[in-house]
């Protein structure tokens, strides 16, 4: 009896699972995305939709070739119509997507006085209400199905604010508190919800910061210069000398992919382990003078124009 068990048994094991887990990746076209995508793409046992808007498109049709558990798609995640089509046809094909990667995002550089209401906007629609109508498309499935993951892409930007990127850790505190509330709500339905959070990346991705119409460098705006003037060439030093790529945050992703219950919190950086601890155990009235100090000339800023009694 027992014999006949394990041949059973074997038997079971030596049959191949046709479950390919659909995975949709938005934000494809560069860094972190990109990186993602390729690795993703390297893997066999997945159906891979890497996407990017319209006009970033090309740069797809360059990297990968289309066969028929990979496709290339247009997605502009603020765009409701483009939700809908990417979801509809996924549905169709498909039945679903067991896997959401919220990857694509933009970042403002400028003080929140330089920011207009629709800069504001536009950096939640893209960081925030995107990713989160798109996890809306997809949860229906996954409850149906009984599984599924949604990896939402944040910062450490969303556990710590730093001057002239208040918009940008806004919308990733939001998005923090978006995944953690959704994590009780999903996780007796089966779904698992993980934060990927990566501090600096050595990327060119500061190349594509956004400015305000009164944040842009080019316009000698007096007010506040000191400050991007300080803050933009900072970042970008600490991005040159990290030690982390893309393609590093982009295993943690296939990690957490991987992992039958992943946590909610995974820091993607070794930098995003250190605020952490800066944040959790640093009490509030140092941890701000502390960060202030270590700003580049902070205690010069202003000195130009400020009315400071
Ligand atoms: N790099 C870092 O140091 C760092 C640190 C912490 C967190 N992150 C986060 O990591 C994610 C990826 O950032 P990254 O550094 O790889 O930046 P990136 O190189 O600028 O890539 C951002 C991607 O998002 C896409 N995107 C922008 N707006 C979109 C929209 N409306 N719809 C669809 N796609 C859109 C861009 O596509 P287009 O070609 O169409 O513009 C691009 O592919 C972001 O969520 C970012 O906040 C990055």
């Amino acid at each position: 009896m027992r014999g006949l068990l394990n041949f059973l048994y074997l038997f079971k094991r030596s049959q191949t699972t046709r479950y390919k887990p659909v995975i949709l990746v938005t934000g494809c076209s560069s860094g972190i995305g990109l990186a993602i995508a390729e690795l993703l793409a390297s893997q066999k046992n997945y159906r891979l939709v890497v996407t990017a808007r319209e006009t970033s498109l090309e740069t797809l049709y360059a990297k990968f070739e289309e066969n028929e558990d990979l496709w290339i798609r247009p997605l502009d995640v603020t765009d409701p119509a483009s939700r809908l089509i990417l979801v509809g046809e996924i549905r169709q094909k498909w039945r679903g997507v067991d896997i959401l990667v919220n990857n694509a995002g933009i970042s403002y550089r400028a003080v929140i006085e330089h920011m207009t209401v629709e800069d504001e906007l536009h950096q939640f629609h893209t960081n925030y209400f995107g990713p989160t109508a798109l996890i809306r498309a997809v949860l229906p499935h996954m409850r149906e199905t009984g599984r599924g993951k949604i990896i939402n892409v944040s910062s450490v930007s969303g556990m710590l604010a730093m001057p002239t990127m208040a918009s940008y850790s806004a919308s990733k505190h939001a998005l923090e508190g978006l995944s953690e509330a959704l994590w009780y709500e999903v996780k007796p339905l089966g779904i698992n919800v993980t934060l990927v959070q990566p501090g600096f990346v050595n990327s060119k991705s500061f190349t594509r910061v956004h400015y305000t119409r009164k944040s842009d460098p080019t316009l000698s705006e007096e007010l506040y210069s000191d400050y991007y003037e300080h803050m933009t060439p900072f970042i970008e030093r600490l991005m040159g000398l990290s030690r982390t790529t893309p393609e590093q945050v982009a295993k943690k992703v296939l990690k957490v992919i991987q992992l039958q219950d992943p946590p909610l919190w995974v820091p993607a950086t070794p930098d995003a382990n250190i605020f952490y601890y800066l944040r959790r155990f640093i009490p509030r009235n140092l941890l701000l003078p502390l960060l202030f100090a270590l700003l580049p000339k902070a205690r010069l800023w202003a000195n130009r124009y400020t009315h400071r009694r």
